[in-house]
């Protein structure tokens, strides 16, 4: 069940563009012109009279909804913000008639984004659920659900789940946006196309995994490390550091770039390893000039850039390339190499990659 890979998360590594596709199929009209999503049952009028969206999560699903929050503003131009459910509960959220409350659970069991979930429709308001799993409790409870087709994730670090999370957001941001003509239709078919390339990029990026696996293993004796990016690829470094700290319990912070210097930087000392993350096209001219504080001191960085950008890959002491897509596109693209370099450095630390310490799959308790 394996499908010969050695673990669960490897498997699950390699089942993504697979998961992408299936994620993304039928719901991109045949001419590509526009999203179908026919599970939503929200009219265009009930669309309309959406003022603010709310998207709570836990761990991995909460990152996904970083992204979402950052797509469903820039596509839609409605205010979203982006909540830890155990925090959402307990913080008396200001949730009326007219928020849209979009929840995202791989299980669809976890406990605290059930509570949020039954505190938004206690509420008044309307709930969306991103879930991979048809049937389960958030999914039943929900208005409406978006299902994710990574099929079943196994390996208690999630991936499929997590890369399948953003086409959801991908699809619903442009289904809002074309719903509320909020974007040129050029741009609809522009970035709908984009995403059927993704599926095929990530393939090119798997095909160089022994890449990061030699990377893995020169940081695997480390004990801190430090991922920064801004944006968008500030929420991606968020996500690759949990997922390195899960399974190779080394430990690492992400950082916005430009925060670094507000205090953390006094943690970059020689040798400390820096992966910056340099997907988000305005903002690279100052993730270098971050970078160059974190070489200056020492810090041997790693930079995650796209092919052909000798601007930072100059910066940098080697460069991990990604594919050209859209920046809006690229954390589906820049989690694949994080998502590896946690694999192999749990494995060069011999830890249990499927089943890490203290760590259960699904938190169906407080
Ligand atoms: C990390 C991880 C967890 C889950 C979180 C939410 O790799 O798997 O952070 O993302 O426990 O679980 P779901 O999505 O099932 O609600």
């Amino acid at each position: 069940e394996k499908a010969g890979f050695d673990h669960f998360m490897m498997k699950e590594i390699y089942d993504q563009p697979k998961a992408y596709r299936d994620t993304i199929g039928s719901r991109i009209s045949e001419d590509g012109s526009r999203v179908v999503l026919d599970e939503i049952g929200m009219t265009a009028d009930e669309i309309r009279r959406i003022r603010n969206i709310h998207i709570v999560a836990c761990g991995t699903a909460y990152h996904a909804g970083l992204v979402g929050k950052s797509v469903i503003e820039k596509l839609v131009r409605i205010p979203v913000e982006a909540d830890v459910a155990s925090e959402y509960r307990y913080r008396a959220p200001i949730i009326t008639p007219e928020t849209l409350v979009i929840v995202v659970s791989q299980s669809g069991e976890t406990a605290d984004t059930l509570a949020a979930l039954r505190e938004a429709k206690r509420s008044g308001a309307r709930v969306l659920a991103i879930t991979n799993v048809v049937g389960s409790s958030v999914s039943r409870e929900a208005d409406d659900v978006l299902v994710t087709w990574a099929g079943p994730e196994i390996a208690v670090a999630s991936t499929k789940a997590y890369t399948t999370q953003l086409m959801a957001f991908y699809l619903l941001g442009l289904y809002l946006a074309q719903t509320l003509e909020t974007l040129e239709q050029a741009e609809i078919v522009r970035t709908l196309a984009a995403m059927q390339s993704l599926p095929e990029q990530v393939e090119s990026i798997l095909a160089r995994s022994e890449e990061i696996k030699a990377y893995a293993e020169k940081i695997a004796s480390h004990e801190h490390l430090f991922f920064i990016g801004r944006g968008l690829d500030y929420a991606v470094a968020l996500e690759g550091s949990l997922k390195l700290k899960e399974i190779s319990y080394i430990h690492s912070e992400a950082y916005p770039a430009g925060e670094l210097k507000h205090g953390t930087l006094a943690l970059i000392e020689e040798g400390v390893p820096v992966i910056a993350l340099g997907l988000q096209t305005e903002l690279i001219e100052k993730t270098v000039s971050n970078i160059k504080e974190v070489t200056a001191r020492g810090g041997e960085v790693l930079g995650i850039a796209y092919e052909g950008d000798n601007e930072l890959a100059k910066s940098v002491d080697r460069t991990f390339s990604i594919p050209r897509t859209l920046d809006l596109l690229s954390p589906a693209l820049t989690v694949i190499p994080l998502q590896l370099l946690s694999y192999y450095a749990s494995l060069a630390r011999g830890n249990d990659v499927d089943k890490p310490r203290n760590l259960a799959k699904s938190v169906t308790v407080e």
